[in-house]
């Protein structure tokens, strides 16, 4: 029986498997150490909200929480990643994801000749082992895989990693601390680093369109602040929400309403930072999000914010800083917009599901033994992870981005659904 056909029910995912709460009372007890960590970067934002005039925007305040040298999130030495972290990524779930991205990297390799592979926010370093073995098996390494990662600490880890399960290949690895000079030519590939960029976050009102600072209360506690934005930057995105919320007719917040929302200026940057230096090649980035039309829906008037800590999800980004994650869904519309404003070309934007099952899943798969019951269903837990609609296959989508040759790659063929962006 093929492996696909096996799949019948939903099982767990990233999403679901974590406990959604609002309530972060009934959370598992933070160890002493934990807490003076956290208490220490709480003093060091505290520090830097009194020396602007006290208040930091949000992205500011995000920046603090998850990047603070040996402080932050992702750069103190916690385990984020897997069941024994916060939340669990595709290449966490399973190797079957890295594996499909190796055979479209493979595709993109033979059609512009290029043999670099760039990866940006490498986390564990699993999905560039597992992509780097998959390329090896079907004789393809690439000339060069490159790493950007903004903490050392997951850097150190990544190396570690890499040194243990590809000794024979360490070589071929390098890690930059910026991304490469122009003219640089290859592929990209970021799998959730956009949503852990730090967003700016905007609170309207029939009235009003305020700008959420942070600020403190008088006992020195975290607290929202609202106010007309000081960054024009955030202006015209309220005013381009505004404007999409106009285009639909029968929308407008009520009296007694308002409508929190994020913007991700930073993940706009970074593309046209990307696409400055790309001479020729493609860019891959997975991550979990929506087009513009469902981001700044109606109905989302809570916005996407959310915090994991230890599996349960939670919107409070002022509970233990440094101790979780903080993250924002990603707005796609917006990402290919900068692209295209940039000079690279949108060239496929397909479901996470569509792009597995038509990049190379089904290939990956068929020579599985049904009969081998335990490593049997165990990838087909691992492909309903990856694929179905409650899980992860729908929420997370999948981007092409390119300058140079056309591309076409066989993992957007299924569906593409670029008119939507
Ligand atoms: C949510 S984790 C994802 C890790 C990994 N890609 C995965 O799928 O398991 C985000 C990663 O991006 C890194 N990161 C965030 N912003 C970055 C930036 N501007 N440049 C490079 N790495 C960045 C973080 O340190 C972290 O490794």
């Amino acid at each position: 029986m093929p492996l696909l056909s096996f799949i019948l029910k939903p099982n767990m995912s990233k999403q679901s498997n974590q406990n959604s709460s609002r309530e972060t009372s009934s959370f598992p007890e933070a160890s002493k150490d934990v807490l003076a960590h956290s208490e220490q970067l709480k003093k060091h934002i505290q520090d830097s909200i009194r020396k602007s005039d006290g208040k930091i925007s949000f992205a500011d305040y995000m920046n603090l929480a998850l990047y603070t040298p040996g402080l932050g999130y992702y750069s103190a030495g916690l385990k984020k990643f897997g069941q024994q972290g916060d939340f669990i990524t595709a290449p966490e779930i399973s190797p079957l994801f890295s594996q499909c991205l190796a055979i479209q990297c493979i595709e993109i390799m033979q059609q512009t000749q290029q043999s670099v592979l760039l990866e940006v926010g490498a986390g564990s370093g699993v999905m560039a082992i597992e992509l780097v073995l998959e390329l090896e098996r079907r004789e393809q390494l690439p000339k060069q895989y490159l790493i950007l990662e903004l903490s050392a600490e997951l850097r150190d880890r990544q190396q570690q990693a890499i040194k243990t399960r590809l000794p024979h290949l360490y070589d071929s690895f390098q890690w930059l601390d910026r991304l490469p000079e122009a003219p640089f030519s290859g592929i990209v590939l970021a799998n959730e680093l956009l949503d852990a960029m730090p967003v700016h976050m905007l609170k309207l009102t029939p009235e009003h369109s305020y700008e959420r600072y942070v600020a403190l209360d008088k006992d020195n506690n975290f607290i929202w602040q609202d106010e007309i934005t000081d960054n024009p930057l955030v202006e015209d995105k309220i005013a381009e929400i505004k404007k999409l919320h106009q285009s639909l007719s029968d929308f407008t917040i009520k009296p007694e309403e308002t409508y929190i929302t994020e913007i991700n200026l930073q993940a706009e940057h970074w593309i046209k930072s990307i696409a400055d230096i790309l001479d020729s090649g493609a860019i891959l980035l997975i991550d979990y999000g929506y087009t513009a039309k469902e981001y700044y829906h109606p109905q989302r008037t809570m916005g996407t914010l959310m915090c994991h800590y230890q599996h349960h999800r939670h919107d409070d980004p002022f509970y233990l800083p440094g101790i979780q994650d903080i993250t924002a869904h990603i707005n796609f519309s917006s990402i290919a917009h900068a692209a295209r404003q940039s000079g690279l070309d949108v060239a496929g934007f397909t479901t996470q599901a569509h792009f597995l099952m038509a990049g190379g899943l089904v290939e990956l798969t068929q020579d599985l033994d049904p009969d081998d019951i335990l490593h049997f269903t165990e990838v087909a837990r691992q492909i309903k992870m990856l694929t179905l609609p409650e899980e992860m296959g729908e929420l997370f989508k999948v981007l092409l981005l390119m300058k140079g040759k056309k591309l076409s790659l066989s993992a957007f063929q299924f569906q593409d659904f670029r008119q939507r962006l």
